[in-house]
């Protein structure tokens, strides 16, 4: 019967280390996550944009890019949020999705092939072990980015191309057009 006490009572110990988190508040997650693309889009593009004025794609070519980005580099030192972009067709080999980035990227390629606008496709956030993953769209939302991901030869000039072709041999994203899905924002962040 000893016995029998103790057990109980070190189950009850178990499962008050174990007990349930604060519920998953998707509205908060989403809301978060978008906050994040859109800071992070805006610090990207403002960097793109000021090479292409002052050199030309060519130029502005390493600037499409998270990494080395202090937004980003701080968003996961002080805050832990982890930001990725990921893709269908990609271009940079570290982009290529893990398994839940595939699996979101295959829900949102049958929603477009069903006939789901772009800006149709809802931003997503679940739980994932003991992380929040968010998931949001990522559109070809100006011609600006056609200089780099648009037709070769019509948008993409040929010094561009020779830039991509050197720098990313495998290269899947260029043929785009402005309102094309273009691949997902992917974050992690501790629960
Ligand atoms: C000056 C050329 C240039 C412009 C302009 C440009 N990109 Fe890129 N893009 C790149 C390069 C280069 C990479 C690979 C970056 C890396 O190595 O991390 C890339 C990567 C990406 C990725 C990550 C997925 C992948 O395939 O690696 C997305 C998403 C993306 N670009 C979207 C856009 C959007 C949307 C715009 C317009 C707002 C845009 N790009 C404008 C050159 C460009």
């Amino acid at each position: 019967m000893r016995h029998l006490l103790s057990i109980a009572a070190m189950s009850a110990l178990l499962a008050s280390c174990t007990a349930p988190e604060a519920p998953f508040d998707e509205a908060a997650a989403i809301q978060r996550g978008q906050g994040i693309a859109k800071a992070t889009f805006e610090q990207m593009f403002a960097r793109v944009k000021a090479q292409m004025e002052a050199v030309g794609p060519t130029g502005a070519v390493e600037y499409c890019s998270v990494a080395a980005l202090p937004l980003v580099d701080s968003l996961s030192a002080v805050q832990g949020v982890h930001i990725k972009r990921t893709s269908d067709r990609l271009r940079a080999p570290h982009d290529a999705p893990d398994a839940d980035e595939r699996r979101r990227l295959d829900q949102v390629l049958a929603m477009l092939a069903e006939g789901a606008k772009p800006t149709d496709i809802p931003p997503q956030a679940l739980v994932l072990g003991d992380s929040i993953a968010f998931y949001q769209p990522i559109l070809i939302n100006m011609p600006n980015c056609l200089k780099c991901h648009g037709t070769p030869g019509l948008e993409v000039d040929s010094a561009t191309m020779a830039i991509l072709a050197r720098k990313y041999p495998n290269d899947a994203a260029t043929g785009y057009a402005v309102g094309d899905f273009r691949g997902l924002w992917s974050m992690r962040w501790k629960r």
